[in-house]
């Protein structure tokens, strides 16, 4: 269970003056500058959720990330992870937890695969046998096998961030921070790693909190959502919720045969966007169904060549979010 209370994490930066004069004055005398990166947060995650944790870029999530692992202090607030105060004991919470930084390998760059894993299985002190059974299953699963050979620097993305997260799950983690994990991969990878990640939740009943820019992972991925905007969470609940709260409408995607003159439609439908003379992208309430619609085409004689309803976006739903409208 990871637990946060009133977390606060500020970064002082010292505002430096320009020219010669400037930066001597500087020595005796700065103007602070304080970036409230992570602003007075809480939440409780229960063992075993997988929770995605999103937000713009400079919104605070790795900070965050950094102050559950124990990587950064905080400026004020608690964190617990398993009851573990992750700054304090660090090398106790190492033991509990792993983490993957998509954006910087946790591995010995030049090093092969095998031998960083070697390391990590002395320091964690992982069992020989438990180890090679570990082993098989992250071949299995993300064919690690084919590069634990490999220098850590020759790797492919997806190959470093299979191996990443292998190794941070060797020493049997309860818990897996996952900042970015999908980062720059291609389609196929990202599915691989995705289908893993819940994998490990499902199966292995690993509580993990995922942070991504990539709707699609938290779409497949996560029931519940923390946003962070500016270092405040601005919502935390079920994906769903979510959704009916910033009243996201689905839309109709309709092609017409021909160009229709003066085309209007009655409530509660609304041209969303005119794609084109024939092609209408129109806002229809989710709990609306498409039929009367169609009747009124019928009715009107509008012929349609090609109609589909596009599933609400949960991007659309942050970004509307975004633009100031409150949903907690
Ligand atoms: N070591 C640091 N010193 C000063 N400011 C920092 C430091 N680390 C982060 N910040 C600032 O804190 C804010 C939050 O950064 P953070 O890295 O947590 O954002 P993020 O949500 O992870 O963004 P991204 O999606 O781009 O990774 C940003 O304004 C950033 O510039
Ligand atoms: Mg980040």
């Amino acid at each position: 269970m990871i637990e946060v209370n009133n977390l606060c994490k500020h970064f002082i930066l010292k505002k430096r003056k320009s020219g010669f004069l400037g930066s001597v004055q500087s020595l005796f005398y700065y103007e602070k500058d304080v970036i409230k990166a992570v602003d007075n947060i809480s939440f409780k995650i229960k063992s075993g959720e997988l929770v995605g944790y999103i937000g713009q870029n400079g919104a605070g999530k790795s900070t965050t990330i950094k102050m559950l692992t124990g990587i950064l202090k905080p400026s004020s607030g608690e964190v617990l992870v398993n009851g573990v105060n992750p700054s304090k004991d660090r090398a106790r919470n190492a033991f509990q937890i792993g983490v993957v930084f998509g954006q910087r390998s946790q591995l010995w760059m030049d090093l092969p695969v095998e031998e960083s894993f070697d390391l990590l299985r002395s320091i964690y002190r992982i069992d020989k046998k438990m180890y090679d059974k570990k082993i098989e299953f992250f071949s299995d699963l993300l064919g690690i096998n084919e590069f634990m050979k490999q220098q850590a620097r020759k790797l492919s993305l997806g190959q470093r961030m299979k191996a990443d997260l292998a190794a941070s799950l060797l020493h049997s983690p309860s818990v897996l921070f996952l900042d970015e994990p999908t980062i720059g991969l291609d389609l196929l990878v990202k599915e691989k790693v995705r289908t893993f990640i819940k994998n490990i939740n499902e199966n292995e009943k690993v509580t993990i909190i995922l942070t991504t820019h990539d709707i699609q992972d938290i779409e497949f991925l996560a029931d519940r959502i923390i946003i962070i905007d500016k270092g405040k969470i601005g919502y935390d609940g079920d994906i769903s919720n979510f959704n009916k709260m910033v009243g996201n409408d689905s839309y109709v995607s309709v092609h017409f045969q021909e160009q229709i003159k003066n085309f209007n439609l009655p409530h509660p439908y609304e041209i969303k966007q005119k794609i084109s003379e024939l092609h209408y992208l129109i806002k229809i309430p989710d709990e609306e169904p498409l039929s009367k619609l169609l009747e009124f085409f019928q009715k009107n004689k509008y012929s349609i060549q090609e109609i589909n309803r596009e599933k609400p976006e949960l991007g659309e739903a942050i970004k509307k979010m975004y633009e100031g409208r409150s949903v907690n």
